[in-house]
C-alpha cells in the first residue's frame, strides 16, 4: 500500500466562540480566537489518499487530479473566505481545526472514490505549531 500526500494552502478569516455565552466567558475559554472582530490563519491541508502503485502509470494516483478536487470543493469554498459566515459545509460548525477537517473529509470523500481511489487522512495546520489529522469514522 502506498500513501500519497498533496498540500494546499488557504488563508482565511474565522472565530470560535458559543453565541449563547457571554464575550468575557468565549475569552475565558477560547482565547484570541474568540476575538468578536476576527481573526485569520494561513491554512495548510495535507491530503493523504492511498492504494497500490498503478504498473502502467507508476504512481497511485494523478496528485494534479486530487489538486483539482481540492481546488474545487474545498479551496475555492475557503480561501479569502470567513469560515464562520461565507462557507457553506460550515454552517451552524464550530470552525476549530478538527471541525474544519471532518468537513473538509466529507467534502472530498466522494470526489476521490470516484476516481477509485481511498482517502486516508486530512491533515490541516492552522499555525506552525499545531495540526490535526482526521482519519475519517473509525
Ligand atoms: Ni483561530
Amino acid at each position: 500500500m502506498m500513501y500519497i500526500t498533496r498540500r494546499e494552502r488557504f488563508t482565511a478569516a474565522h472565530r470560535l466562540y458559543r453565541p449563547e455565552w457571554s464575550d468575557e466567558k468565549n475569552t475565558e475559554v477560547f482565547g484570541g480566537c474568540a476575538n468578536p472582530n476576527w481573526h485569520g490563519h494561513n491554512y495548510e491541508i495535507f491530503v493523504t489518499v492511498k492504494g497500490e502503485v498503478n504498473e502502467e502509470l507508476g504512481y497511485v494516483m494523478n496528485l494534479k487530479d486530487l489538486s483539482k478536487i481540492l481546488k474545487e470543493h474545498v479551496i475555492s469554498k475557503m480561501d479569502h473566505r470567513n469560515l464562520n459566515l461565507d462557507v457553506d459545509f460550515l454552517k451552524d460548525v464550530m470552525t476549530s481545526t478538527e471541525n474544519v477537517a471532518i468537513k473538509i473529509w466529507e467534502q472530498i470523500e466522494g470526489p476521490i472514490a470516484e476516481l477509485g481511489i481511498q482517502l486516508h487522512c486530512v491533515k490541516i495546520a492552522e499555525t506552525e505549531n499545531n495540526y490535526v489529522e482526521y482519519y475519517g469514522k473509525q
